[in-house]
C-alpha cells in the first residue's frame, strides 16, 4: 500500500497528466482549424503520450494495492493568439509537470518509499525530453519569426512524427 501522502500526490499527478492530454488535444484542434496538419499531428501525438503517462501512474497505484480517485479535468484553453504562444505555453506547462513530478519524488524520499522513487525515475528522465522537444520547436519558431515559408516547411516536418508508446518500449 502507498502511504497517504504519496498516494495523494500521485492521484493529483494522474489528473495533471490527463489534463496535459486534454490541453494538447485542444492545441491539436486549434492547429487543425488554422490549416496546419503537421502541427496538429505533433500535438495529437503529444496528447497520446500524455494518456500513456496518466495510464502508467494509474496502473502503478493499483500495483501497490492502493486506490485511484479521479478528479474532474479542468477547462483547457481553446484560443491562442499565434503559433509561438502555443509552444511557449507547451514549454511552460511541461516545466510545471517537471516540478510536480520532482515534488512527488521529494515526498517519496521523505516517506522512505523506495519503490516509488524507482518508478518516478522514468518520468524524471522523460521530462528532460519533453522540455527539450518543446524548446527545440520554440527556438525554430522564433528563428523563422512564426511565419512565412518556414512555417510551411516546419509543418511538413512535424507531419512525419509518429506515435510510439515509450511507456511500453521502455519496459521491454
Ligand atoms: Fe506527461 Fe508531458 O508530461
Amino acid at each position: 500500500m502507498l502511504k497517504e501522502k504519496v498516494l495523494k500526490a500521485i492521484n493529483q499527478q494522474i489528473n495533471n497528466e490527463y489534463f496535459s492530454a486534454y490541453l494538447y488535444l485542444s492545441m491539436s484542434a486549434w492547429f487543425q482549424g488554422k490549416g496546419l496538419p503537421g502541427f496538429a499531428n505533433w500535438m495529437f501525438i503529444q496528447y497520446q503520450e500524455e494518456l500513456t503517462h496518466g495510464n502508467k501512474f494509474f496502473k502503478y497505484v493499483h500495483e501497490r494495492g492502493s486506490q485511484v480517485v479521479l478528479q474532474p479535468i479542468a477547462q483547457v484553453e481553446t484560443e491562442f493568439s499565434d503559433i509561438i504562444e502555443v509552444f511557449e505555453k507547451t514549454l511552460k506547462h511541461e516545466q510545471f509537470v517537471t516540478e510536480s513530478i520532482n515534488k512527488i519524488q521529494d515526498i517519496a524520499i521523505a516517506e522512505s518509499d523506495h519503490a516509488t522513487q524507482s518508478f518516478l525515475k522514468w518520468f524524471i528522465d522523460e521530462q528532460v525530453e519533453e522540455e527539450a522537444n518543446g524548446q527545440e520547436i520554440l527556438d525554430t519558431l522564433k528563428l523563422i519569426n512564426g511565419q512565412g515559408n518556414g512555417i510551411f516547411m516546419l509543418d511538413r516536418e512535424l507531419r512525419q512524427r509518429v506515435f510510439v508508446d515509450s511507456t511500453v518500449t521502455a519496459a521491454v
